[in-house]
Parts: C-alpha cells; structure tokens; sequence
C-alpha cells in the first residue's frame, strides 16, 4: 500500500523540508511524488544539470520513511528549450501557435523535442536509476491534457505514415473512408490531411483514424521515455498518470505500455462535481483497461479545487470517504494532490492536504487518521482482485464515433452508460469495463450501449459469447456501421441480425423535437409501467425474437421496442429507444436475479457496495452522503476498520462513514 502526496519542495524554503517530512511521517506517508514540473530547476540550462537539490529532499524524505514516486518533467518545458527550438510549439486545429506559458506546450511528434526530451530523461534516469527510495516512475503528466493533440506539418505527415501503416494501399483507404463523395479520393499519400480547420466537415472516417493515430501518438512518446529510463537501467515499474472519464485518449490501449495504472481523481473538479457513480465508474474503468490489475490515485482531491474559481465544497469526512472508495474498486495506492497549497501560480486556489501557511489542519488531522487505519488493513486487501460476471462495453472508438457524428441532439455515449451503470451498483454487481478486444470468457452478462462500429470478427466473438450462455443486452444504434464509420449496406442490424432476431428497417430522431414515445411492456419479462422513450426510436421488425414492449406512439406505434431472441444457450436483448435509470434499475435487477446473480444488501440512498476478492472477500460498504445510513446484513460480518463484529441486520453509517467487512 502505497500513501502520501504530490510534494514540491522547489516551492518552500528549505528550512521547511524537515517539518514537512516530520509531518509526513506522522501521518503515516511512506510516498511522495516528487518533480514533475520542474525541468527548469533540474537543467537551468542545457546540459547543465543540477539534481543536487532534489537528492537532498529524497534523501530527507527518505530518512523519515517516505519514498520517491519520481517523475519526469516533460510536460513543462523551460522556456530556453523553447528558444532553442521554437519548433516544437504546437499548432491548434486551426492553425493557432500554442505559445510558451502555462503547460504542454510542445507537440510530441517533432524531432527537435524527442532530442530534448531525450536529454533531461536520459540524465535523470542514470542519476536515479539505482536510487534506494525511488520506488517507481512517472513519465510526463497527463499526457494528452490540455493539447490532446497538435496539428503542425510533422504531426500531419506522421498521420500520412500511419495511415499507409494501417491500410497498405491508397485504393484501401479510399475504399475504407468511402472517399469517393465531394472529391476527396486520395492519389497521394501526402494528401491526407490532418482534420485541421475548414468550414464545413471532415469525413467522419478520417477524424475517426486521427483519434486513433493520436492515441499512438502519446503511447509512442510515453515509451520513447520508457524506454530511455530502461536504457539507463532504471528497473522499478514505470507509468503516467491517466485521467479517468478523459475521453481523447484510448486508455485500453495506452495502458498496455503502462507497468500498473496511475490515475487522478478530482471527484468535486471546478465546474461541475461528478455526477452519482461517476468516481464509481472511473476508477472501474481505470481497474479494467489493465486487465484488473491494483492500481494507484496519483492524485487525489484534498481540499477544494479550482484555477480561477472554487469549484468544490468539501467537508471533513469526504477525503477519507474518496480514499476508501478508491480502494474499494482495486487501488493499492493513494497520493493525495498536494501536500501543500502553492502560493503562486495558476493554482494557487487548488487546495492540498494543508493551507498556504502550512500548519497541521483538519485536512491533515483526517489524513493522518486515515494513514493510521490504513496501516492496520491486511496486506492482501490492496492486492485483491475484482472478479466479476457482468461487463459492460466502454468504448474509445464508439465514444469518438458518436461525438463526431451524434445522430440528435442530447446525445451522449457516457451519458448513455452512466444509467447502466449506476443501475448495476445498485443491484450489487461489481463491473468491468471492456472494450472490442477485451476476452469476453470471465463474463456471463454484457451490456453495450449503443454499440455502433461492430466490425465483422467483433460481431462473431459477440456471437459466439450468448451462444455458450452469454446475456447480451445492446441498445439503438448497435451494430450500424463497421470500423470505419461506414455504414453497412445490409439491413440493420448487421452482422448481428440473427443474433438478435430483428431488423431494424427504419427510425426516428425524437432528440430534435425533444418528443417523446411510451413504451408498453406486452411479454413475459415484467418491466415497469409507464415507460417513456426519449432521443431516438428504432422502427424494428421481429424475426424471430420475441417482442416485450412496443412502442405506444408515433408511426410506429404498435411496432417492437423492447425484443429479447434466444440464441444457442444464450440471449440477446435489444433496447430501441433511450430509457431512463429508473428502467435500468428495474430491468437490470430482474435481470441479474434471473441469471441468478448476486443481489445487493439493502442500503440506504447514496450508499456504495463494492467487493474485493483476495484470500477473504471483501465488501466495501461507502455512505457517500453528509447524512446517516445504513446497510443490511444477512449475517455477521467482521468491521476491519474497529475490529466489532456486526450484523444480522440494519448496521449504522455514519455520515461519509465507511465499513470494510469480511
Ligand atoms: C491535474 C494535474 C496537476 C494539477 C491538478 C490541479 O490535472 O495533473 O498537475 O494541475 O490537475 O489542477
Ligand atoms: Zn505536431
């Protein structure tokens, strides 16, 4: 278990250092992270290097317990790097300069800042390689943050190269992207453009490649750094910090180069709080890009954040609440962001564990109580894993699809997964996320939302899955297009016709005019009364499966909206409209009680179950809200947090309270 904080020494006197590591030690921190911004102080100039400073802070840090999550400083290159190599600014997509300032102000294609960058990581990776307390490595900083991607002449010609990577030849391109429609054939290579701007839009087969490419972009620098640090035999795990929800990078694919998955969460960010389940749903989809794999918040909220405005309200009570909930769906390690609220700068109102005048506060009281609890926790609860039965499809490449062609107004790919999701917490199933090239075996249910891009292997492992028992549930706009965003030229839904039993002959965009279809339950599988389709309705004809609700109006009415067809030892379900939770809830519990999965304890509103599975299992039981709660227990179980037994029945919560039970 790894527990600490962001640390900039480089902000404070170094009279400071030694009560900072006292205080550190006191709350039980045994990590730190350490420089990630700070390039200017570790090569002021070129070639000159000074690590003397932060040798000091980790041997200090280190003396009281506290090793080093060391960092490289890529993410902020000084500006005699930038005068060196005006080049490496990148280009906005509409031809805008990115100036020095602030961060990310480099594009990673150009050669210039692949040398530079080669310079800094190369020397700190020989001075840190064998370092006692460096006990793992960061690389950048969110990469992707803030300049997800930059559309200068080198970035488009590496795209040119991708693309004939991928495709091999010109004719398969045009024939893959359908080029052939407002005279946008490709004769030459160095014709692709990269989706800069222009007036009206890029084929959405193109944008959808760029996407693509550029998530290859950062994965390439991200091991061009790897393995520099390799080369300069460092040996500890070495990863970047991820950015849950962030929707520009594929993290499947990203994460591959990744040794374990670090992530920062800021459940309360400026503007808006994640919505309910959203940190829930993050941090399981940061478990599952690596296969289940523990993986550690490298940042999380501490005090209220915010750049120019505070955006979070947060009491006591809430850090530790997020810690825990961390846990809960697989971390092993916690760092909190910051240490210590900076004076200046852009974040000078992004609150840490303590204020700009740096005395123990309540932040500090409850970290240090946290610190302690977590000392006491079994070894094995942070390497326990999350096996579970019921997946659902996220998607980066249907998530790209559908924001660059959203078929109404309203629409959104996590704001249909979000219900879903939040419907199988609260029927007390544990999810992994899984995307097209995930092994569907562990699974017994799948639920994908408007699974768009279904290309044809795809379609047969699907099929191949609710033929050996699998239940598939899929919503409208499954199986419309191939891998390219074209869209098919058979009936819909595609290659998955048989499977599902239907044709969807035809459909209706209600988002436009915001109407609205009723929806009758008319089978065997009972669903709620009362039901109300929104945003869009399939006109769909039945061929096989069995029809459980219809649509009540519009030209349509009478017609299937709810179909479920018995394939092989298995179901497919279709869902041809937008439903809401209050669906899913109801649905997804019937559901699951027929495949005779676990059901949840009752809880009060706003309390969170997860489970852990390591040599006992764990059940996490979080009151994520300011009020008391409760849960009820079938048994007894024991609290791992005060030791008391606990149960038969309703067990207290306080509130933000947490219980750990085995
Ligand atoms: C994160 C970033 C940190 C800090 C924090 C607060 O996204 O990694 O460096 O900027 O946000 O804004
Ligand atoms: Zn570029």
């Amino acid at each position: 278990m790894r527990f600490g904080a962001a640390y900039y020494p480089e902000h404070w006197p170094r009279e400071r250092w030694p009560i900072d590591a006292r205080m550190m030690q006191a709350a039980h921190f045994n990590t730190v992270r350490l420089a990630e911004f700070a390039w200017t102080r570790l090569e002021p100039d070129e070639d000159a290097f000074d690590f003397g400073w932060l040798d000091d802070a980790m041997e200090l840090l280190g003396a009281h317990g506290v090793q080093t999550l060391l960092c490289t400083p890529t993410a902020t290159p000084p500006a005699w790097v930038v005068e060196q190599s005006p080049d490496i600014l990148p280009i906005t997509p509409d031809g805008k300069l990115v100036n020095f300032g602030g961060r990310r102000h480099y594009c990673p294609t150009q050669t210039s800042y692949r040398e530079h960058t080669a310079r800094i990581v190369h020397a700190m990776g020989q001075h840190y390689a064998t370092h006692p307390h460096v006990i793992a490595w960061q690389i950048d900083n969110e990469l992707a943050g803030h300049v997800d991607q930059c559309y200068c002449d080198a970035c488009q010609q590496a795209f040119q190269q991708w693309v004939q990577a991928q495709y091999g030849s010109l004719d398969a391109v045009n024939e893959a992207w359908g080029t052939d429609f407002w005279s946008e054939v490709f004769t030459d290579w160095t014709q692709i453009p990269a989706p800069r701007y222009m007036h009206a839009q890029h084929s959405p087969s193109l944008v959808l490649a760029w996407k693509r490419f550029y998530t290859d972009v950062w994965t390439d620098y991200f091991l061009f750094q790897k393995n520099l640090l390799r080369e300069s035999g460092v040996t500890v795990p070495i990863t970047t910090n991820l950015m849950g929800l962030f929707r520009d990078l594929d993290y499947y694919t990203h994460a591959r180069a990744l040794d374990f998955v670090a992530w920062d969460n800021y459940p309360n960010n400026y503007p808006a709080p994640a919505g309910k389940y959203e940190s829930a749903f993050a941090h399981d989809l940061m478990r599952s890009v690596k296969d289940g794999k523990p993986y550690w918040v490298v940042e999380e909220q501490s005090g209220a954040p915010g750049w120019n405005q505070l955006g979070g309200r947060t009491g006591p009570g809430y850090m530790r609440l997020m810690t825990y909930q961390a846990i809960a769906h697989g971390g092993e390690g916690i760092l909190y962001f910051r240490w210590r609220t900076c004076r200046f700068g852009v974040e000078q109102y992004w609150h840490g564990i303590l204020q700009h005048d740096g005395r123990p506060n309540w932040r500090y009281a409850e970290v240090t109580r946290t610190g302690q609890e977590l000392r006491a926790l079994p070894d094995d609860l942070f390497t326990a894993r999350t096996p579970t039965p019921v997946a659902l499809l996220y998607s980066h490449d249907q998530l790209w699809a559908h924001g660059i062609i959203s078929h109404v107004p309203g629409f959104d790919y996590v704001g249909e997964q979000l219900p879903i999701y939040g419907a199988l917490r609260e029927a007390g199933v544990d999810v992994d996320m899984v995307n097209e090239e995930s092994d569907l075996t562990p699974y017994r249910v799948l639920i994908a939302p408007a699974w768009q891009l279904l290309p044809a292997d795809t379609a047969e492992a699907v099929i191949d899955f609710v033929r050996h028992g699998g239940t598939l549930v899929l919503t409208y706009r499954s199986a419309v297009k191939d891998w390219d965003s074209v869209i098919w030229q058979d009936p819909l839904p595609g290659p998955l016709r048989d499977l599902l039993g239907i044709t969807v002959d035809d459909y209706d965009a209600l988002g436009v005019q915001q109407a609205t279809v009723g929806v009758h339950g008319c089978g065997s599988f009972p669903l709620p009364a009362g039901l109300t389709g929104t945003l869009w309705a399939d006109v769909i004809t039945a061929e096989g499966a069995d029809t459980e609700a219809t649509f009540a109006d519009g030209w349509y009415a009478g017609r299937p909206a709810i179909t479920v067809n018995r394939f092989g030892d298995g179901q497919a379900w279709y869902i041809g409209t937008h439903l809401d939770s209050a669906f899913w809830q109801s649905f997804l519990k019937e559901l699951l009680a027929q495949a005779h999965l676990p059901s949840a304890d009752a809880t009060s509103d706003g309390v969170e179950i997860a489970h852990r599975q390591g040599e006992r299992r764990y059940t996490f039981v979080l009151n994520m809200q300011q009020i008391p709660g409760w849960v009820e227990l079938a048994g007894t179980q024991t609290d791992l947090l005060t030791g008391d037994a606990v149960g038969p029945g309703k067990v207290a919560l306080e509130p933000f309270g947490v219980r750990i039970l085995t």
